[in-house]
């Protein structure tokens, strides 16, 4: 007796000895379940982690298989025998567990468990959880000494698992620190939004030792989730995958801040429908990716069925990490608008350069080319008039461009204002025999509201038919301003109003502009021309 004693003992100390050495949480909760079995000589051994309720939220089990313990269905959350060793924290020793006054009863398919030692497990001085061990080998009961024993080995095992916490932690911070810092030195490199989602689900997928991490954005018509990077095994499977809306873990994560998870996504109906997988995601996280007031998309990161839950710690470091990814793409998307602006601007000055110069050009030499043409003979003549035909096809090449580089209004889709006043300017010129200079100043499509751009379009109409009709001019330029207000002018170099001739259409613009709170002159001098000046003042928003 006093032999095996010492045996025990020996069996004892080693296992503190190699338990102090383990730096992995999950690894040293294993081997304090293992030990603690082969100590005391049990069938079955459990070790229960309390969640921040109090209650069990997390089971490890020696001498029962993966299918066993499915099939016992939800396990025990601290009612019963288990909640009288959480409510009373002080070691339990039984003959019979179903003997017992606080026994609930076994769910069904539980294999037969009599004998009983139970012991809570502490660590910093609260309720960690509880190790509990049945079925005695060789039958018979648990004694003093194996309770003894048991609880020695509890004392030990708080020192380790705090220890196995802390590396964990520090692990987990200076991994999700790297990933951010990652994630960032990419925004500042211009990546682009689909590179950096991808980069945030491999890291997600690191961090939180998953073995799949989405990333998951609402549709712009329908918000619909629809996964654009996955991480993980199952990935090319996943991209593309409408997530189902509502009563989802995904589908909810994306509204509140708050985190959606599950400890075990195969019998969480919330996750029933979030993925489908060859295989069954069991631990399930969804994180919103960003402020409730800007959600832009859902992390979510899950393990297979049947491996470890997330636990507490990386929960929180993935939800910190997720919140700075978030911050990383926000700054990512204001740095590709500048950009946008900045192509935009661009393109609208080689637009108007086009149009105001390399067009003008091409038409004067296309004049001058046809008024040399005339003097010459027959052969050369027709050489020249190829040249022009050449010359007026480049011109329509060059306007088509010209339409094209034009920035359109793309939040409503419909042909912006600036757009509008090039098709005028086109129409006319083919009446007039020459082009019109044209000039914008200010944020021509994105500040005038529609209202007052139609006016704008049937103001130049009737100026620029005006010019064509009554002015034998030989030039007209069109000048529209936008500040805050909008100032269209029309000038041509022509005949002149004469003084008494009834009008009619200049009536109409001068109510177009007296409906808006605006106004409208008429400028004529003789041989100096014709101006016209239409105003209108723009709400300020
Ligand atoms: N740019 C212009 N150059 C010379 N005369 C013009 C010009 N615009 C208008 N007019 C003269 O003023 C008149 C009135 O113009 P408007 O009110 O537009 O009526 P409509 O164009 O129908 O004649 C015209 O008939 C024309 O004689
Ligand atoms: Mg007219």
């Amino acid at each position: 007796m006093a032999e095996h004693a010492r045996e025990r003992a020996k069996l004892l100390l080693d296992a503190m000895a190699n338990l102090g050495r383990g730096l992995d949480l999950e690894a040293v909760l294993n081997q304090i379940s293992a030990i603690a079995a082969q100590l005391v000589g049990a069938r079955y051994v459990a070790l229960g982690i309390l969640g921040d309720d109090g209650r069990i939220d997390r089971l490890l089990t020696v001498g029962l298989s993966a299918a066993q313990v499915r099939a016992i269905g939800s396990y025990p959350t601290g009612r019963g025998i288990l909640g009288e060793l959480i409510r009373r924290q002080v070691p339990l020793r039984l003959h019979d567990l179903s003997a017992h006054p606080a026994s609930v009863g076994f769910p069904a398919r539980h294999p037969p468990m009599r004998s009983f030692l139970g012991v809570p497990l502490r660590v910093h001085g609260t309720a960690f959880g509880n190790l509990y061990l049945t079925q005695k080998k060789g039958g018979g009961d648990f004694t003093d000494e194996d309770e003894r024993l048991l609880e020695a080995l509890a004392a030990g095992a708080s020192v380790a698992i705090e220890n196995a916490h802390l590396y964990e932690e520090s692990r987990l911070r200076e991994q999700s620190a790297r990933a951010n810092d990652e994630i960032s030195r990419r925004v500042l490199a211009g990546h682009s939004q689909g590179q950096l989602h991808a980069l945030i689900a491999d890291r997600a997928l690191q961090v939180a030792d998953a073995d799949l991490a989405v990333i998951a954005l609402p549709e712009p018509e329908s918000k619909r989730l629809v996964v654009r990077s996955a991480s993980g095994a199952e990935a090319n499977r996943l991209v593309g995958v409408m997530l189902p809306p509502g009563s989802t873990l995904s589908g909810n994560a994306f509204e509140p801040d708050v985190l959606h998870s599950s400890p075990d996504a195969t019998v969480d109906e919330r996750a029933q429908l979030s993925f489908d997988l060859g295989r069954e995601i069991g631990s399930l996280l969804a994180f919103p990716l960003g402020e409730p007031s800007s959600t832009r998309g859902v992390l979510a990161v899950g393990r297979y069925g049947g491996a470890v839950p997330f636990a507490p710690l990386v929960v929180e470091a993935l939800q910190g990490f997720a919140a700075q990814a978030a911050v990383a793409l926000e700054l990512a998307e204001h740095r590709a608008d500048v950009e946008r602006f900045a192509v935009q601007r661009d393109r609208g000055r080689i637009a108007r350069d086009l149009h105001d110069l390399a067009i003008q050009r091409l038409y004067a030499t296309g004049l001058s080319l046809l008024a040399a043409g005339r003097d010459l003979d027959e052969g050369h003549a027709q050489r020249i008039g190829r040249a022009v035909d050449e010359i007026d096809e480049t011109i329509a090449l060059i306007r088509t461009t010209v339409h094209r580089l034009e920035p359109e209004d793309a939040s409503s889709r419909r042909v912006g204002l600036r757009s509008r006043v090039y098709s005028e300017i086109d129409a006319a010129t083919t009446r007039l025999g020459y082009p019109p200079r044209l000039r914008f100043d200010g944020p021509v499509d994105a500040a005038v509201p529609q209202d007052v751009a139609e006016h704008i379009i049937a103001v130049l109409r009737e100026g620029l038919s005006n010019v064509a009709r009554h002015a034998h001019a030989h030039a007209v330029s069109v000048h529209l301003v936008v500040s805050d207000g909008v100032v269209l002018t029309v000038a041509d170099d022509g005949v002149g109003i004469p003084t008494g001739v009834p009008l009619s259409g200049l009536r109409n613009l001068a109510r177009r502009a007296a409906d808006l709170g605006g106004a409208f002159s008429v400028q004529s001098a003789g041989a100096s021309g014709t101006r016209l000046e239409w105003r209108a003042p723009l709400a300020q928003s």
